[in-house]
């Protein structure tokens, strides 16, 4: 395709979503948020009493995911699922432990795939997840994969949570981000790592406008 894609990989508290929705704003790109997409199949699977290890229903789920992603008159986006807004919903810590079982399952992959890659529209795609760069766009011009300490990761959720009126302690956040940054590195489809190529960054105590900007600069050295 010639639709270009920054593909922004890495594990969660990285920046990745906050960056990503930044330089998708600048450029005037759409932005796919692929870590929703298995929050939502997690959630789904929840309310439909589907258990976790039920491979074959999972994926049946997730081919026919509800979703829809929306802006409001502000543009702030929405997520729905069955025409219900979950966008906070989806963002427990829950739900997130929910999402990297249901990720590790190679049927479930497979079936949000098609769906993943339709949200490659002109002018461009600025891509959100664990293996954009290396499985769902492996043709993108700009890969970058952000990275953090764990502490700074932590930390970041911590009060991303805390504004959100989430409590939570500080340590059992930090363990629960190890153990769900363990299960993604360590499945054996699509494991968390840099893309061949790609551009690694360390957002650890650097200000999101700087990312941002050298992000955007990796960018337009391609256009
Ligand atoms: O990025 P976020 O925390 O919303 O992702 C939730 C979970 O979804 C991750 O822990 C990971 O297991 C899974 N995920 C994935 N591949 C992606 C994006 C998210 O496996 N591209």
């Amino acid at each position: 395709s010639n639709i270009p894609v920054l593909t922004l990989d890495g594990p969660s508290g990285s920046g990745k979503g906050t960056i990503a929705r930044a330089v998708a704003e600048q450029l005037g790109w759409h932005l796919l948020d692929s870590g929703a997409l298995y929050r939502l199949a997690a959630l789904h699977a929840c309310r439909q009493d589907v258990p976790l290890d039920d491979e074959g229903a999972l994926a049946a789920l997730a081919r026919d995911l509800p979703a829809e992603f929306r802006q409001d008159e502000r543009g702030e986006p929405h997520i729905l699922l069955a025409g219900e807004d979950v966008t906070w919903q989806i963002r427990t810590e829950q739900v997130g432990d929910a999402a990297s079982r249901v990720a590790a399952i190679p049927a479930v992959r497979e079936a949000l795939l098609e769906r993943q890659r339709a949200f490659r529209q002109p002018p461009g795609l600025v891509a959100d997840g664990r293996d954009m760069g290396t499985v769902v766009f492996p043709d993108a011009p700009v890969k970058i994969f952000l990275t953090a300490s764990a502490e700074e990761r932590a930390r970041r959720r911590y009060k991303q949570l805390k504004e959100q009126g989430v409590s939570v302690t500080l340590a059992s956040l930090s363990e629960e981000i190890a153990e769900r940054d363990r299960r993604d590195a360590q499945r054996s489809a699509a494991p968390l790592r840099p893309s061949r190529g790609a551009l690694e960054l360390d957002t650890t105590g650097v200000p999101v406008d700087e990312v941002t900007g050298q992000v955007l600069a990796r960018v337009k050295a391609y256009l």
